[in-house]
């Protein structure tokens, strides 16, 4: 099978198979692991300080020489209300003693979000190949930057509209998230209700509107999947849930578990955790918070908020009130080693034809 394509050409990689970045989920190990055997690996950055930013890097680097990307959350960071935020730590806590879960609790004076300004400096210092973001826009003088250092660009749309949009501000590669997707939804136009198109529907319909190459994500997890995105118009696919289970991953055994165990309907789209929608395999958080009368706060301040109960219960291998961000075909995950998961993917497309 003949592989090279527009995307492997501008991504300089031998697979047009790029693992999702998973903030929480992938480590610099995970993303070597794909970039060595030929794909790009993906490195998420979202929310973190510059100083955890450069770290990452560094580390990556330490282990391919590999082109590989790194990924911004491009969302305006919010203020935070103090009286408001007094009232979410309250409900947050009500769920705590109602399971007598042990926690730190949020010192709300001591909050601080960083923004994707304060880490593209670094990006472009470290001379990163790629750099994907997600949940917004990065600016023209950003995009310019980062074009003038080499630097290839790839957004995320979730509708034609978004796609269309990403090509005429000149973003190079368009990532078409489907609803299948694990995770937060990438939408950034917010003037109409969240897109929820499949990626089925999805792909043809870019494909025909946007000149750009684009990825597939959503719903991609063996080489079925991979073989009729890339029939269905795409150039390659971004792959999440696929390698969540693998052994290169910060997920929780509980949570690999609840991967495999899991059937077609069990994932939700929610806002419970963070504030801004995504789908996960429901469980006994999600299902408190649902039950919760309040509005939820703009993201990242129910995340912030959520967090201290998160990290308790990933310390107590529970599953049960963390997040377990997953795509509907979640069933369809391996327990392997990265590259064992990245090799089935390829050899299995391959036998297709
Ligand atoms: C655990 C998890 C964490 C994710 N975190 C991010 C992230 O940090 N940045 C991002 O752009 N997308 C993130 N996503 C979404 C993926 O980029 C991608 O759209 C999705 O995984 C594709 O669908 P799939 O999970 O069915 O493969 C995440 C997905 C999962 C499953």
């Amino acid at each position: 099978m003949n592989w090279n394509n527009e995307l492997t050409r501008i991504l300089k990689i031998k697979y047009p198979l790029v693992q999702a970045p998973m903030l929480g989920v992938t480590t610099p190990e995970m993303v070597a692991a794909i970039s060595n055997e030929g794909g790009l690996g993906s490195l998420p950055v979202g929310l973190l300080s510059p100083e955890a930013t450069l770290e990452l890097i560094q580390k990556t680097k330490t282990l391919t020489d590999k082109p590989f990307a790194v990924n911004l959350f491009a969302h305006e960071v919010p203020e935070i209300d103090i009286h408001a935020a007094e009232i979410l730590r309250s409900k947050v806590s009500e769920i705590g003693d109602k399971y007598s879960i042990k926690y730190e609790p949020v010192d709300i004076e001591k909050i601080r979000y960083y923004s994707w300004r304060e880490q593209i400096e670094i990006l472009i210092r470290e001379k990163v190949p790629v750099v994907s973001f997600t949940f917004g826009l990065i600016d023209k003088d950003s995009i310019q930057q980062l074009h003038k250092n080499g630097i290839i660009i790839i957004g995320t749309a979730t509708s034609v509209r978004e796609a269309i949009h990403l090509e005429s501000i000149g973003i190079d590669i368009i990532t078409a998230q489907g609803i299948e997707a694990g995770g937060h939804r990438g939408t950034f136009l917010e003037d109409e209700p969240i897109p929820q198109v499949g990626t089925f529907s999805l792909i043809p319909q870019v494909a025909d509107k946007v000149k750009r190459p684009i990825l597939t994500a959503g719903g991609i997890m063996d080489g079925r999947t991979f073989k009729a995105a890339l029939i269905l118009g795409a150039q390659g696919v971004q792959v999440g849930t696929a390698f969540v289970g693998s052994d290169e991953s910060l997920a929780i055994d509980a949570y690999k578990k609840a991967l495999i165990a899991s059937q077609d309907t069990d994932t939700v789209l929610t806002c419970a955790f963070s504030g801004k929608l995504a789908r996960g395999i429901r469980n006994t958080f999600h299902n408190e918070v649902q039950g919760l009368d309040f509005t939820y706060p703009p993201y990242p301040i129910l995340n912030t908020f959520t967090a201290p109960i998160r990290i308790a219960s990933q310390k107590n291998k529970n599953k049960e009130f963390t997040t377990l961000w997953a795509g509907q075909s979640a069933s369809m995950a391996r327990l392997k080693p990265s590259a064992e998961i990245f090799r089935a993917l390829i050899a299995e497309t391959e036998q297709l034809g």
